[in-house]
C-alpha cells in the first residue's frame, strides 16, 4: 500500500506546499498553512468509465425511502431536535460549552439505545472507561449492551468499531481523536477535519449513525474549521447557563428535518431530564407581586414557552449609567431605552437598568421586545404588573407595536397556563376579537397604551 502523503495548504490563498511555513510565501497571511493528507492520484484526461463496477444512477421513483428507519431514542427531546430520530448513517455534531452535559446526555442516549439495539459503542477519548462507568452509576443507567472504549487513535476506534459492529458509535471528542497520518496534534484543524472524513468514509457504506462530540471556542463557535459543520449531517448545540438546570438542545443544521426545534432539559442529579412542559418550569418560582417583572411569550421551534422577564431600574451614580442585559440582546436593551425615553417620555437616562430573563435561558426573538419595556416602566413605576396577563409584542423606533408570528399559538399556551389576558399590537394582521376562548385581549398599537394596559393606567 503507498504510504500516505500530506501537503500543507493555505486556508486563505489555496497554495499548496511541501514545507511549513509560518507565513504564506504567496498571500503573506500569518499562520495559515494547515497540513492536509494529499488528494488521491491525479485527474484524467479522459472520462474511463470504471471496468465492472455498476454505475450508480437511479431514478429517485425506485428510491426507497429511509424515514421509517429511523433509530428512535427513548428521549424524546432528543428526537425532536433529530427531526424524529436518527438516521442511518448520519453524522451528527454535538456542541456545547465546557461541562453543559454533553457527555452526560450522550452517555444517557447510548445507554437507551443500547436497551433496544444493543450494542452501542461509546468512544471516551477524553475519560477512561472506569470514568464512564463512574458517570453511567451516578446518572443509574442501565449498562446492558453499552461498550466503551477509551482510545485516541483512530485507526484503532475504526477498528473496535468493525469489530464489534454497533447500531450507535458516540466519539467524545472529535477534537482528542487523531490519525497518525497527520504529524499535527490532535485538535487541529487537520487532525479534526480528516478524522471527521475518515469517519464519514467508514460510517455511510455501513449505514452507522454517528454522534461527534466537539468543543467549542471562546467565541461560541465548534474548534476546528467551519468545513467541519458542512461535512457532517447535523450540528446541534447544547446551550444553557451553567449556573442554572436548564438546557437547550438546538438544531444549527440538520438534512433530515427542522432547524426550528428546539429540545428543552433539565441537569438533575440523575442527568439531564426532559421538561415537556418548558413554561411551567420557567414560571414555577415567578415571585409575588412584585414590579418590574413581565410575563413574555416566545417560540422556540414550534413550541411557544413563557418566560418571566424582570427589569430593574435604580438610579446611577455614573456618568454613563450601567445597561446591563442577561439572556437578552445588550444592545436591543439600548434601543428600548431610546424608545421608553424618547417616545413614552420616562427620564431613564439617569438609571442603571438591568435587564433578566429567569432561568437561564436566552431569548432572540423581537417578540420579547414588549415585555422588556413594560418590565422596565413597570420597575421605574413601581407598579406591578397585572399578575394575569402576558404582553406580547415587538417594538418598533416611533414607538409603535409590530405584530408577531403566530399569535394563536401564543395565547392558547398563555391560556393552559392560567393567564387570563393577552396584551398584544393591533394591528391588521393580527388577532380582530376582543377574547378569544375565554381570553382577553388587550390590543395596543403603542408601548405608552401597552404599558398604561399592562400597568393599569398613570398614578
Ligand atoms: N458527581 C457529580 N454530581 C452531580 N453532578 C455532577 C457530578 N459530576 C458532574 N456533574 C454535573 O455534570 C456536568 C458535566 O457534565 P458533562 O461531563 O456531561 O459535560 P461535558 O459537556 O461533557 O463537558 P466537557 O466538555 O468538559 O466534556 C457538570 O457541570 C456537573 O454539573
Ligand atoms: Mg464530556
Amino acid at each position: 500500500m503507498p504510504k500516505t502523503r500530506t501537503k500543507f495548504v493555505c486556508q486563505n490563498c489555496g497554495l499548496e506546499s511541501p514545507a511549513m511555513y509560518g507565513r504564506c510565501p504567496e498571500c503573506g497571511t500569518w499562520n495559515s498553512m494547515v497540513e492536509t493528507l494529499e488528494a488521491p492520484p491525479a485527474r484524467k484526461e479522459t472520462i474511463v468509465r470504471s471496468r465492472g463496477a455498476a454505475l450508480s444512477v437511479v431514478a429517485l421513483d425506485s428510491v426507497e425511502s429511509a424515514e421509517e428507519n429511523r433509530h428512535v431514542i427513548p428521549i424524546s427531546e432528543l428526537n425532536r431536535v433529530l427531526g424524529g430520530g436518527l438516521v442511518p448513517g448520519s453524522l451528527v455534531l454535538v456542541g456545547g460549552d465546557p461541562g453543559i452535559g454533553k457527555s452526560t446526555l450522550l452517555l444517557q442516549a447510548a445507554s437507551m439505545l443500547a436497551q433496544a439495539e444493543p450494542p452501542v459503542l461509546y468512544v471516551s477519548a477524553e475519560e477512561s472507561a472506569q470514568q464512564v462507568k463512574l458517570r453511567a452509576d451516578r446518572l443509574g443507567l442501565g449498562t446492558n449492551g453499552l461498550f466503551v472504549l477509551s482510545e485516541t487513535r483512530l485507526d484503532d476506534v475504526l477498528a473496535a468499531v468493525e469489530q464489534l459492529n454497533p447500531s450507535l458509535l458516540i466519539v467524545d471528542s472529535i477534537q482528542t481523536v487523531y490519525l497518525d497520518e497527520l504529524t499535527s496534534a490532535a485538535g487541529s484543524v487537520s487532525q479534526v477535519r480528516e478524522c471527521t472524513s475518515r469517519i464519514m468514509q467508514f460510517a455511510k457504506p455501513r449505514q452507522l449513525p454517528v454522534f461527534l462530540v466537539g468543543h467549542v471556542t471562546k467565541e461560541g463557535a465548534i474548534a476546528g474549521p467551519r468545513v467541519l459543520e458542512h461535512m457532517v449531517d447535523a450540528v446541534v448545540y447544547l446551550e444553557g447557563d451553567r449556573f442554572h438546570q436548564f438546557r437547550i438542545l438546538r438544531a444549527v443544521k440538520n438534512r433530515f428535518g427542522s432547524t426550528d426545534e428546539v429540545g428543552v432539559f433539565e441537569m438533575a442529579d440523575a442527568g439531564m431530564r426532559e421538561v415537556r412542559n418548558p413554561s411551567e418550569v420557567f414560571l414555577q418560582e415567578r415571585s409575588g407581586n412584585a414590579a418590574g417583572s413581565a410575563i413574555a411569550v416566545t417560540l422556540e421551534g414550534s413550541r411557544p414557552i413563557l418566560l418571566e422577564v424582570q427589569a430593574l431600574t435604580a438610579n446611577s451614580a455614573l456618568g454613563m449609567p450601567r445597561r446591563t442585559a442577561n439572556g437578552f440582546d445588550g444592545n436591543r436593551v439600548q434601543m428600548l431605552v431610546a424608545v421608553l425615553t424618547k417616545r413614552v417620555g420616562l427620564p431613564l437616562s439617569g438609571q442603571d437598568i438591568y435587564v433578566n430573563i429567569v432561568g437561564g435561558l436566552r431569548v432572540v426573538e423581537p417578540a420579547v421586545d414588549l415585555a422588556v419595556v413594560v418590565a422596565m416602566a413597570s420597575s421605574f413605576r413601581e407598579r406591578p404588573v397585572d399578575r394575569r396577563s402576558v404582553v406580547i409584542g415587538e417594538v418598533g423606533l416611533s414607538g409603535e407595536l409590530r405584530s408577531v408570528n403566530q399569535l394563536e399559538r401564543r395565547i392558547a399556551e398563555a391560556q393552559r397556563l392560567g393567564f387570563e389576558r393577552a396584551i398584544v399590537p393591533a394591528s391588521p394582521h393580527g388577532i380582530s376579537q376582543s377574547t378569544m376562548n375565554d381570553m382577553q385581549i388587550t390590543r395596543v398599537a403603542t408601548v405608552s397604551e401597552a404599558i398604561e394596559a399592562a400597568l393599569g393606567g398613570r398614578e
